[in-house]
């Protein structure tokens, strides 16, 4: 038995994972990896809450693949952590149903992020399965019964909600869940690279973990930075400027940090060397993170291994949670009631509790 407490978190697989992605939650899974048991879950059915067309299911397989290769080359070990398809343990979505009724619509209806979902996916009017999406992460992080949730910034609230569930069931039907808290990585919600909102896939403002030398050169040289400084001799802003942002965070030279933003204020440095500069820290991040990769890719199966024999070891642990979850609620009493029974009155001499329908 494994007694440390446990890490649930994952992504939907949309694609490749960006900065974003690293600094909201990749960063502290790997940091914690060895201090905690981890689940990671490549989430699936979440992409149905707004994307439930065949040909967008057909992408998944791939999108999985890619972003497990990324979780790969960021530093998670298979050999410390469980990944796993979200899809092939339908417990999880059983767990949905019974949190379901232990939640009310106003309160699905206040939250932001659906509203945000809904909008970017064009979708006009709210699907009743998107409303649900937070109950089914839930059912995510309550199933391996987790204590803590590495999320970015705009995830909070899902587990805010997961807390209440858990003490809603906990209340109702005896203690089976622990009330997990969220950790929110250094940097909550990176910018994008256009400056104008977080960095989305959906938004095209990404630096991917994956991108190479040059696509981060070029997107790094097309950054949004201080619009009103249409010459390098006029002082410039460097709050809130995603160039800067991005210096902050990725930059391990302190100091030259500190001196690209005093020349920037006075109008001494231009725009194309901070860029430039940014763009040697960036790759000098990522180059490890893209050598890494390289070599995982190359081994053929390797990721399709890692997800089938995570997805076998949790689907134990998923029938372990809902045998728990189905006696606390009673309903394992009525099945239960119903066969013995069945059995007891069952004519002699037939085979089964039906009698002679089985025997023609
Ligand atoms: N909602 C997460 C996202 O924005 C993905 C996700 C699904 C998740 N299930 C989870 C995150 C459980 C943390 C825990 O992509």
């Amino acid at each position: 038995m494994d007694a440390r407490p446990r890490i649930l978190t994952g992504d939907r697989p949309t694609g490749k994972l960006h900065l974003g992605h690293y600094v909201g939650s990749l960063a502290n899974r790997v940091k914690l990896q060895d201090q905690y048991e981890c689940f990671f879950i490549i989430a699936d059915l979440h992409t149905l809450t707004t994307r439930p067309e065949k040909e967008a299911i057909a992408t998944i397989t791939d999108n999985a693949r890619e972003m497990v290769l990324d979780y790969l080359a960021s530093g998670i070990d298979p050999e410390k952590s469980t990944v796993y398809l979200q899809s092939a343990v339908p417990e999880i979505y059983e767990l949905n149903l019974f949190f379901e009724m232990l939640v009310t619509v106003p309160r699905l209806q206040r939250l932001p992020s659906l509203k945000d979902m809904a909008r970017s996916a064009n979708l006009g009017e709210m699907p009743f399965g998107l409303l649900g999406y937070p109950i089914l992460q839930s059912g995510d992080i309550l199933m391996p019964r987790a204590n803590l949730v590495p999320v970015g910034k705009d995830n909070e609230a899902h587990v805010e909600l997961t807390r209440e569930i858990a003490r809603r069931f906990n209340y109702l039907y005896g203690e089976v869940f622990p009330v997990p808290e969220a950790l929110v990585g250094d940097v909550p919600t990176l910018v994008g690279t256009d400056g104008k909102a977080k960095m989305s896939k959906s938004l095209n403002n990404t630096i991917y973990l994956s991108d190479d030398r040059k696509t981060v050169e070029r997107k790094v040289r097309g950054m949004y930075t201080d619009p009103n400084r249409v010459r390098a001799d006029i002082p410039g802003t460097v709050e809130g400027n995603p160039v800067f942002i991005y210096h902050q965070v990725f930059n391990p030279r302190k100091e030259e940090v500190q001196q690209l933003s005093e020349r920037y204020r006075a109008g001494t440095v231009g725009d194309v060397e901070v860029k430039e500069r940014l763009a040697q820290a960036l790759n000098e991040f990522l180059d490890p993170i893209r050598e890494r990769r390289e070599v995982f890719a190359r081994e053929k199966g390797l990721v399709d291994r890692i997800i089938f024999e995570g997805t076998m070891r949790v689907r134990e642990e998923a029938r372990e949670t809902l045998g728990a979850v189905r006696k606390a609620m009673g309903l394992s009493g009525i099945w239960n009631s119903i066969r013995r029974k069945a059995e007891k009155t069952a004519p002699a001499g037939s085979s089964g509790a039906t009698g002679a329908a089985g025997s023609a």
